[in-house]
């Protein structure tokens, strides 16, 4: 069956007039929603690196949009070798923003052979062709894991998810609250269609994420936005409420997905899976084929960020903890494949453990 959820959340704005990208500022949500043109490269990978557009589909569509306005602004050099070099050290940049979520290489690896292609063209537009393309597929993409999502899950109440892999997070839909979207939206369908014995409407966990809180800011504003029925809780709460048997499955994003099937995405997401393990819970991980690391064997192999300590210490720049103590941010985990139940992709189920 064909997706039929919608979303009316987006991070970007394009302005045909400007040729300009705009994001909607993460770090501002849920208090503001701030928009924030970007014209340079070194703007763009500031945005990336300081978390005010992320997610890994949206990284990808966010440097791909830097790697055309790097072209803009070196396609007049004459030199057709010094203008490749010229975007490319750009490229290196933007691949210098964030290690884990391989979406980044491959949006820019993709920009790069569209350079190659493109490079005596007399105008950089195949580029910007390029970059709508990936964010376009991303839609796609989006839609096709709702539809799989929702096929393979069926009818289910409480669902929890961790991190923001929503529309905020993507070009479209979302990946794991896609797939929650599309539940959202069937099981409303058939409410109007049996009145009388309406199925129960989905409800979601929403674990807050500790320390950026992309749960608590990001996931409950973008549900509430489209009118899902949510619960925020503290991450440490979620081994309660699997015991207590109010969680029926757990669905999450990924950042990288190694080719043995092994998933890196939030901090926190391994303990889920272990806890889910325990609790014998379905666990899922939504992700487009551009988190699919083509080259990487296992999760070991896959470079986990990390990040200011001070992300830990502060919460909104207020210091919660002794200035001197020391902490340790690792923004990703690895979840063994072996935990998986299954992974939900554009082209259909992945089950890591049958294969
Ligand atoms: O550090 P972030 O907020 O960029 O991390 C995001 C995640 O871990 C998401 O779960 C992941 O990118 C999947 S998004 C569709």
């Amino acid at each position: 069956m064909q997706a039929i959820a919608q979303s009316n959340v987006c991070p970007f704005r394009w302005d045909d007039q400007t040729q300009t990208l705009s994001i909607i500022d993460q770090l501002a949500l849920p208090q503001r929603e701030h928009w924030i043109p970007l014209h340079d490269v070194q703007q763009y990978a500031n945005a990336i690196t300081d978390m005010v557009v992320r997610g890994a589909p949206a990284i990808g569509i966010t440097a791909a949009f830097g790697f055309y306005t790097s072209a803009t602004k070196h396609w007049a050099i004459d030199n057709r070798d010094e203008k490749r070099a010229r975007i490319l050290a750009d490229k290196a940049i933007l691949a210098a923003t964030r290690p884990t979520a391989v979406n980044l290489f491959w949006a820019l690896d993709r920009m790069a052979r569209a350079l190659h292609t493109h490079l005596d063209d007399a105008t950089p537009s195949a580029l910007l062709r390029e970059a709508f393309d990936i964010w376009h597929e991303d839609v796609d993409m989006n839609k096709k894991m709702a539809a799989h999502g929702a096929d393979a899950i069926g009818p289910i109440q409480n669902i929890l998810t961790h991190c923001n892999a929503g529309a905020l997070a993507t070009g479209g839909l979302g990946t794991a609250l896609g797939v929650i979207r599309e539940i959202h939206a069937r099981q409303a369908q058939r409410a109007l269609q049996a009145p009388h014995q309406p199925p129960a409407p989905i409800h979601v966990w929403v674990d807050e994420t500790r320390p950026y809180l992309q749960g608590a800011r990001l996931t409950a504003w973008e549900l509430l936005h489209d009118d899902i029925d949510c619960t925020l809780i503290t991450d440490n709460t979620a081994a309660h409420l699997m015991q207590q048997k109010l969680v029926d499955a757990i669905i999450v994003g990924a950042d990288r997905i190694a080719q043995n099937f092994d998933v890196a995405n939030k901090i926190g997401t391994y303990a889920l899976a272990i806890l889910a393990n325990y609790h014998h819970i379905p666990f899922y991980v939504a992700a487009p084929d551009s988190t699919f690391d083509p080259v990487l064997k296992t999760g070991n192999d896959i470079a986990i960020e990390q990040r200011s300590q001070d992300e830990v210490k502060r919460i909104n720049g207020q210091l919660i903890a002794p200035p001197n103590a020391n902490a340790r941010h690792y923004a990703f985990d690895v979840t063994p494949h072996t935990l998986i139940t299954a992974i939900i992709t554009p082209n259909g189920i992945i089950q890591p453990n049958k294969n």
